[in-house]
């Protein structure tokens, strides 16, 4: 920071001093003769008076103008304080206003909530949306939570690691995007949808605990809560635990985090229940409840487990991999989830009853986060394919796992919560996009640059591509 700078929300440290003031122009007020401006920085607001020889400089003043404000720090008149702001008891009156940058009229307003506007349209402006404050107070929240989970998983003896953006078609079931290579022409790339196979490789070099804030890619539909292209989980690994491990630290991590950042809210029920698939869907009539004593509170909320999942879902072969496979059984989960020990004998005689070691996080109705304790063993993993009525070519893309888990793999298991999708609940937005700084639009243009577009005929020449 620019060393005689005073950020605003310390204006009120500074009463009787002269202080150097830089932001935006937030709201004008002129009353003639008299009139007033909010000047905004990210710390906050306060207000500057312009009366007598001052009340000139107001008009060269607009809204979102970018100035340099020098002047002295007043106590406001007896009455005159506005709770509202916490620099509601001062005042600062102008010595010196330097304009930094005009703007021009903003094609959106930013002092409403803005969730009335056409999301192509705040998407397109995405820039002055995110000025707006619910946008600027979620943004800011979004970094608080990761950095309270990125301290706890260090503390707790995790290691972050980044995996490629540059990898092969994982099996999570939606489509992938995929990227021309060109030094292999013809051949392609996926983005991850998620880490799975690396993070289990992570177990098997011996790192133990792994996490990650990790950009995951699914070129499918958007929802409220789903992203269209991409997303970020809070990826992590284990080695070493039982399924309680995972949910015991994860509803630990999740509870303080909650309870210490934002006390406003209440966890309804503490431990979380841990609800059997089967329970849910009698009791329930779904695997996500809504376990809400209030649905009108906004800071109501109730984290569960959904445990004992079916290890397979009976479905069609369009259902899974897009056709690509003959599939009677598809995992419920994922294929590396492990079936549950006592369950291993009616993989062979009747598939769909055997329980998977899954785990699904709920909250308020939405599933959060899931994971499982996985496969660690090659043979187990192979009966798995076969199940799915993997071909020997669909199988030959797991090699790399099946050989891995032949040099010494630790029993591991892990989760990944959603995080765009947990702060969406966690803050009751309509819907994800609010908590990410510039999402794809439900028709999956991205913000502001408006992409995917054309790329030049020499571009897809090196790429030896040619489209139709
Ligand atoms: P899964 O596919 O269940 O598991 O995803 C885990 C969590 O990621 C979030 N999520 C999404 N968020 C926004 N937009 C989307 N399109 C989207 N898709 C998923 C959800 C979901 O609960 N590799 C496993 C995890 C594991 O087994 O450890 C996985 O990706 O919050």
């Amino acid at each position: 920071m620019l060393k005689n700078r005073t950020e605003i929300i310390n204006t009120p440290e500074h009463i009787g001093k002269e202080v150097t003031l830089f932001g935006w122009v937030d709201t004008i007020r002129d009353h003639g003769k008299v009139g007033f401006i909010d000047l905004r920085d990210k710390t906050g607001i306060v207000q500057v008076v312009f009366y007598g020889e001052n009340y000139a400089k107001l008009k060269e003043l607009g809204n979102e103008y970018v100035v340099k404000i020098k002047g002295s720090v007043k106590e406001r008149n007896k009455g005159q304080n506005n709770e509202n702001i916490p620099t509601g008891s001062v005042e600062v009156d102008p010595t010196d206003v330097e304009v930094l940058n005009t703007a021009a009229e903003l094609p959106i307003p930013i002092n409403t909530d803005g969730l009335d506007i056409k999301e192509e349209t705040r998407l397109e402006y995405r820039y002055l949306d995110l000025r707006r404050p619910r946008m600027a107070a979620n943004m800011r929240n979004r970094s608080k939570a990761a950095q309270y989970i990125r301290t706890y998983l260090h503390k707790e003896g995790f290691c972050e690691i980044e995996t490629p953006m540059l990898t092969k078609s994982t099996p999570e079931g939606a489509r992938d995007f995929l990227v021309p290579s060109r030094l292999h022409q013809g051949s392609f790339y996926a983005l991850p949808q998620s880490p799975q196979q690396y993070k289990q490789l992570l177990m098997v070099a011996g790192f133990e605990k792994y996490f990650q804030f990790a950009k995951c890619f699914r070129d499918e539909d958007a929802r409220a809560d789903r992203a269209y292209g991409e997303f970020t989980q809070l990826d992590l690994e284990m080695s070493f635990v039982e399924q309680n491990d995972i949910l015991d630290l994860t509803e630990t991590m999740f509870t303080k985090m909650v309870e210490d950042l934002f006390p406003e809210k209440k966890i309804q029920q503490k431990p979380w229940p841990r609800i059997p698939y089967k329970e849910a869907i009698k009791k329930y009539g779904t695997d996500k409840p809504d376990l809400r004593k209030d649905k009108n509170d906004p800071n109501e909320m109730a984290f569960a487990w959904v445990i004992d999942f079916p290890l397979f879902a009976e479905q069609s072969e369009e259902d899974f991999f897009h056709g690509s496979g003959s599939a009677k059984f598809a995992p419920s989960h994922h294929m590396f989830t492990s079936p549950h020990p006592d369950d291993i004998k009616l993989l062979d005689t009747d598939p769909t009853k055997a329980r998977g070691l899954q785990h699904d996080m709920v909250l308020n109705g939405f599933e959060v986060g899931g994971g499982s304790i996985r496969i660690h063993s090659a043979e187990v993993q192979s009966k798995i394919f076969d199940l799915i009525g993997f071909s020997k070519e669909q199988k030959e893309q797991f090699t790399h796992m099946l050989k891995a888990f032949t040099y010494g793999v630790p029993p591991h298991g892990g989760i990944a919560p959603g995080l765009d999708r947990f702060l969406m609940v966690l803050f009751g937005e309509p819907s994800l996009r609010e908590l990410m700084a510039f999402p794809s639009s439900t028709k999956g243009r991205t913000a502001v640059m408006d992409a995917p577009n054309d790329v030049t005929d020499a571009q897809l020449k090196e790429l030896g591509i040619k489209t139709v």
